[in-house]
């Protein structure tokens, strides 16, 4: 009997680790050619999580264009929304975000591609992004913030 158990937890192994295999393999394989949006650069900088509101960038978040085709694009995680949603971006551009939270830890991914950050209050993730095709891109909460975290999501439109 006992016997039977241990093979049955055997088994179960071996399908976990190749479910495993399958998602690595999956991960490995979409992000090989070019990515409609890819994570190029993360780095990050301090602010006072209490004074958001009264902070030149964050109090309204927003893109702004800072160069040839390039964009800055400010983001506030709370709970339970992301700030601006959408967010608006044209095609063939680089788009740094500069993200941040106004309570609680976050995440911040953008579904399908490689670029996701950890948004911590106090501290501004930045993130470089390159954006090639137009369309509409999930963003999802990817660190438990609290009860309405599964709901907490955003949108990067990118217009061609
Ligand atoms: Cu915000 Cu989970």
């Amino acid at each position: 009997m006992r016997m039977h158990i241990h093979q049955y937890e055997k088994l179960w192994l071996g399908l976990s680790l190749l479910l495993i295999v399958g998602f690595v393999a999956t991960v490995t394989y979409g992000a090989v050619g070019t990515p409609a949006i890819s994570m190029i650069g993360d780095d990050g900088d301090t602010l006072n999580p209490n004074a958001i509101d009264d902070h030149p960038e964050f109090g309204d978040p927003g893109v702004e264009k800072v160069g040839e085709s390039e964009y800055a694009a400010y983001v506030v995680a709370r709970q339970f929304m992301f700030q601006p949603d959408p967010i608006v971006v044209p095609a063939n551009t680089t788009v740094t975000f500069y993200v941040t939270s106004a309570d609680v830890i976050h995440g911040f991914s953008v579904v399908g591609t490689n670029a996701n950050t950890m948004v911590i209050p106090g501290e501004v993730a930045e993130l470089t992004v390159e954006i090639n095709d137009p369309g509409e891109y999930g963003i999802v909460c990817h660190e438990y913030c609290g009860n309405g975290h599964h709901g907490m999501e955003g949108l990067l439109k990118v217009v061609p």
